[in-house]
């Protein structure tokens, strides 16, 4: 594994020359970061030796490096998802390579369904904290202690510090910003109405299919990580409403002018 690591960011090392210290995973719909980034250099996942390639509608699948907030970053265009059949080791494999790239903070964003009453379609959520539901663990098996600790805490597992930069950024932009847990899920189904009762009652404030298993990768190697999560549908009891793909990704689009703010102004505040 370690080798495999190795490999893949020699090859992007090689490709790209300088190495950003910052990582974004942009989820669903949330491309759009990508237009206001000033683009060095992209690198097809086709082209990265070891690297997954992405498969879902809506994702392309392309290593992006560049200016975003006045920062050089590197950008995930398409993420890899555990319901596409990808395993664990393959979905949190980029993020193992960004480390060994150099990049200490990790932006994560998704799509999800709101339970918490108070959201709307549309809204961003920065997760606070997160309940992994995933049928296995990222780390489960050999530990390689030159990656991370065997028994990692997941104390702070999205960096308080920069949640309260989010939310200073929030308040002087007048952005409607929420705050909530999110639950992650292995889907490719939505939820059941029990489902997202029951996730609200565990302490969930919205349900995606992503994020988790990246998350505990990043803070198994150290990474700050600052995450969000775009609410694409809600989800409830008395809720009937079937979320299509295609109103995901909309809401998506509906939540974009936030979203850009937001994380550009909290680069530019890094
Ligand atoms: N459930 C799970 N994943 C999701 C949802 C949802 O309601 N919306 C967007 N991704």
């Amino acid at each position: 594994m370690l080798d495999v690591i190795r490999e893949t960011a020699a090859f992007i090392r090689a490709e790209v020359g300088e190495m950003p210290e910052i990582g974004i995973i942009l989820g669903t719909g949330l491309g759009d970061l990508v237009n206001h980034m000033e683009i060095r250099k992209e690198l097809d996942y086709k082209v990265i030796p070891n690297f997954p390639v992405s498969t879902v509608e809506g994702h392309s699948g392309k290593l992006i490096f560049g200016e975003l907030g006045g920062k050089y970053v590197m950008a995930m265009q398409g993420r890899f998802h555990y319901y596409e059949g990808y395993d664990m080791k393959q979905v949190t494999f980029p993020v193992r390579v960004m480390k060994e790239l150099g990049v200490e903070t990790l932006f994560v964003s998704n799509a999800a369904g709101g339970m918490n009453k108070e959201f709307k379609v549309g809204d961003v959520m920065i997760i606070t904290d997160h309940i992994n539901l995933f049928p296995e663990n990222p780390l489960r098996g050999k530990n390689y202690n030159e990656l991370g600790p065997r028994f990692p805490a997941m104390t702070e597992a999205y960096s308080d510090e920069m949640i309260r930069k989010a939310d200073e950024i929030g308040e002087k932009n007048n952005l409607r910003l929420m705050h909530g847990v999110y639950v992650g899920t292995p889907g490719p189904t939505f939820e059941t109405p029990a489902e997202y009762e029951y996730f609200r009652i565990i302490g969930g404030d919205a349900v995606g299919m992503s994020t988790v298993p990246e998350v505990i990768v990043a803070n198994h190697a150290g990474m700050k990580v600052f995450g969000v999560s775009v609410i694409t549908d809600l989800g409830g009891k008395d809720i009937k409403e079937v979320p299509s793909h295609e109103e995901v990704q909309k809401a998506a689009v509906t939540a974009q002018p936030v979203m850009t703010t937001l994380i550009k102004e909290l680069l530019a505040s890094l």
